[in-house]
């Protein structure tokens, strides 16, 4: 019998938050100073900052570039696994979704000793990203703003990351759209589209080996294998 992706079951996501526990003293302040600062509560879920600081930490990467920071909730999940003195790269459009990054990644960084340093760049990802020196090497980038970029910003990562790098996209199963693009209309064709478009994009890359991780959102993975 063909079997669905995590079957849509509610009880597994339960089960999963139950027995895991995601979500630490650290993750539940920022994600309580996302709502009374009145941002959107858009960060990632609670297994989905569990997987990413288990990548993140299985990595050890040097050098993280986040593109989309929101209020640091992911950003405090990668951050966790970076290399003693490496450094973490946020790019954030909204001003005050990057102070407020600034803000909690800065109290996480000295609550929980960790060697990093925190670079959150406000405005628009794409043209601070085009001033990264070409031969600077990334290790981990993990793409979770606007969705119609998000083949600009794998353009990017392919030519930045190092061979074993990995590049990161989330909510690539579109709400589960990503099935029926064609039958979309508007923005939501636009979006959607621009998801499937780049898992496409990043599937057929050869530089990458790639595949999508059936989480609630749907998470694309591809390591760069070779440049
Ligand atoms: C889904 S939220 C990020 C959530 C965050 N990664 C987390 O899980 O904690 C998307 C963020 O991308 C930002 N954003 C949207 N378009 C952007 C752009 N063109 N450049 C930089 N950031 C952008 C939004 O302001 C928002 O804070």
């Amino acid at each position: 019998m063909e079997k669905g992706f995590g079957a849509g079951q509610i009880e597994l996501k339960h089960y999963a938050e139950s027995v895991f526990r995601p979500v630490d003293s650290a993750l539940e302040r920022i994600g309580q100073s996302i709502a009374s600062s009145g941002l959107p509560q858009i960060q990632v879920g609670p297994m989905d900052g569990r997987h990413l600081e288990v990548l993140s930490r299985a990595l050890a990467p040097s050098t993280i570039v986040e593109i989309g920071t929101l209020g640091g909730y992911s950003g405090l999940c990668l951050m966790r696994g970076i290399r003693p003195g490496g450094e973490f790269h946020g790019y954030e459009k909204s001003a005050a979704h990057a102070e407020l990054t600034r803000r909690n990644l800065q109290i996480a960084k000295e609550q929980e000793g960790l060697q990093v340093s925190i670079h959150i760049q406000e405005g628009e990802a794409l043209k601070a990203l085009a001033q990264w020196p070409r031969d600077r090497r990334v290790d981990l980038v993990f793409i979770d703003a606007d969705k119609v970029s998000y083949s600009a910003y794998l353009d990017w990562a392919a030519q930045h990351l190092r061979v074993g790098g990995v590049v990161l996209g989330d909510n690539t199963f579109g709400w589960g759209d990503v099935v029926r693009v064609p039958e979309l209309i508007g923005q939501a064709r636009d979006t959607v589209g621009a998801l499937d478009q780049f898992n496409r994009k990043l599937a057929a890359d050869s530089r990458f080996l790639s595949t999508i991780w059936p989480t609630a959102e749907g998470l694309t993975m591809g390591v760069k294998v070779r440049d």
